[in-house]
């Protein structure tokens, strides 16, 4: 059959099969050997970030107030429905990859093309979120040695400077930011580093992992020590009301837990690493919802306990900073001030290997697509020293860099959260799709309370978006618009898959039991 001959409707529903991807994927030699409890670090390896370090800051600011420790708990809710569907997502079709791969071989390639997009806004932009958080605590650390960055340098275009709280005036005008240096720097930096090649070393990521939890747990037992020192106090100060009135929407009360609910979501983006984890896992039945479910409570429990420390000790509304952890160790006093400066460069560790991580997830999907037909080659173009790809990983350092450079945190951050939570519900559909469509198909995990879980994810992560913005689902509806526009004058002329076809006509079903039912 000819492309032209297929009407618009079957190409943009074809599918991989199962067998086609497993042949395009180079590591199906993967070793069962981890165990629930690796499964569960890697989980919280992989979560803790700028979520905690910096986005809890405005998320109790500007809308829950001390109550941004039950926003931890319905983001929590609404990330273990989707990683369900995630672990038996990966569990049932024997290829290791991301959501793009899932969909490709379940809803279709425009499906897939959109779910392409999206990951752009959770791995690429959260990249530059994370970069501006590092950013933050950079700017603060070198502060505490006497290095003041003059602060035009420091945040995001036109925004204005602040000196002791207030807008800093001079000769009668307002100073505004021209851009964030530090966040853009980091962004360059790395990207070069992922351009020469950074192998995945397991320990260096260990240890990585030691010390964000440890700075954590520095600043829950000094911070809670101070707290149950002065408690009764300190919940007649900052704590009454626990839940402060409602004073617009998404401004505390009820809807604002709701939206910051949805601002502290990016704190738990990252759990899914331990889904595509599926095929290395001992026993998958038992360890893929231990590991999943474990590093979410493991994380919640971590979060909450900071959330509060940090809402204890400091009036919430001093917390919308770039650096809201290091504002609260700075409260501890002078005698801890060596606690500050190390938990400031724990972070900043912490946070420069999410934006590594985040940067490289990015650039191997761009790299999968193209290898598809849907990006042009030029994306996976390998270099021939390094062997990395390195136009498509100069490409993302750049974008994330002027994304981080030029742009606000809350933007940023809100941007990301929308494109995460449409790419969970879409894992939650394709869950009851597969079952529907391939109910044969061996599954080494199915979801618990089936079909309740996956309708409850794709409507939990429906009303989290539903709670943002306005404007910012303006944007994203703007977003997806371009992204729908490129596929029809790009990627579906140009898919691999639409030209498999016309070479040989009948896709090659594979001796695998695939999901597509024609
Ligand atoms: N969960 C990751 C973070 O908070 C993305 O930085």
């Amino acid at each position: 059959m000819a492309v032209e001959q297929q009407s618009v409707m079957q190409r943009m529903f074809a599918r991989k099969t199962i067998a086609q991807v497993q042949r395009e994927s180079a590591n199906s030699e993967l070793k069962r050997s981890l165990g629930k409890w690796n499964l569960l670090l890697l989980g919280v390896g992989c979560i803790i970030g700028a979520g905690i370090f910096v986005r809890t800051g405005s998320a109790a600011a500007l809308h829950a107030g001390p109550a941004v420790m039950l926003s931890f708990v319905v983001a929590g809710i609404v990330c273990a429905f989707a990683g369900l569907c995630y672990a038996e997502l990966s569990s049932t079709l024997p290829v290791s990859g991301s959501a793009y791969t899932y969909s490709y071989t379940t809803l279709g390639e425009f499906v897939a093309w959109i779910m392409g997009a999206l990951l752009l806004l959770e791995y690429g932009l959260a990249a530059s979120v994370v970069a501006v958080g590092w950013g933050g605590y950079v700017v603060s650390l070198l502060a505490d040695f006497g290095l003041v960055i003059p602060p035009q340098f420091t945040g995001p275009t036109g925004q204005a400077v602040m000196r002791d709280g207030a807008p800093l005036i001079v000769d009668g005008v307002a100073v505004t930011a021209i851009f964030n240096l530090p966040a853009f720097f980091i962004c360059m930096a790395l990207s070069l580093l992922l351009v020469v090649g950074v192998s995945e070393s397991a320990k260096v990521n260990n240890v990585i992992v030691a010390i964000k939890v440890s700075v954590l747990a520095a600043f829950i037992l000094v911070g809670g020590y101070i707290v149950l020192s002065n408690l009764p106090e300190l919940v007649a100060t900052n704590w009454t009301p626990f839940i402060p009135e409602n004073t617009g929407d998404g401004e505390f009360g009820f809807d604002g837990i709701m939206r910051a609910a949805s601002i502290v979501f990016f704190a738990y983006i990252g759990f899914e690493a331990v889904s595509t984890a599926g095929q290395e896992a001992k026993d998958p039945k038992r360890d893929m919802p231990f590991g999943i479910i474990g590093s979410l409570v493991v994380c919640t429990v971590i979060y909450m306990l900071v959330a509060a420390i940090m809402t204890l000790l400091v009036p919430y509304e001093t917390l919308n900073v770039p650096d809201p952890v290091a504002v609260v160790v700075d409260s501890f006093g002078a005698q801890w001030s060596w606690l500050a400066k190390t938990i400031k460069v724990g972070a900043i560790i912490g946070l420069t290997s999410v934006v590594l991580v985040l940067m490289y997830a990015q650039t191997r999907i761009f790299y999968t697509m193209a290898r598809d037909g849907l990006l042009p080659k030029i994306f996976s173009r390998v270099h021939p020293r390094f062997h990395t790809p390195y136009i498509n990983t100069l490409l993302v350092g750049t974008i994330t860099a002027v994304a981080a450079g030029f742009f606000d945190i809350n933007v940023l951050g809100d941007m990301t959260s929308v494109g995460t939570l449409a790419a969970f519900a879409i894992v939650c559909l394709s869950v009851i799709y597969l079952r529907r469509a391939a109910p044969e198909l061996p599954r080494g995990f199915s979801v618990p309370l089936y079909p309740l879980t996956p309708i409850l994810g794709i409507l939990s992560c429906l009303y989290l978006i539903e709670s943002l913005p306005k404007h910012v689902l303006m944007m994203f509806v703007y977003f997806l618009v371009g992204a729908i526009f490129i596929y029809f004058v790009y990627g579906m002329r140009n898919s691999n898959l639409q030209h498999d076809q016309l070479a040989d006509d009948a896709p090659d079903m594979g001796e695998f039991p695939g999901p597509v039912v024609d």
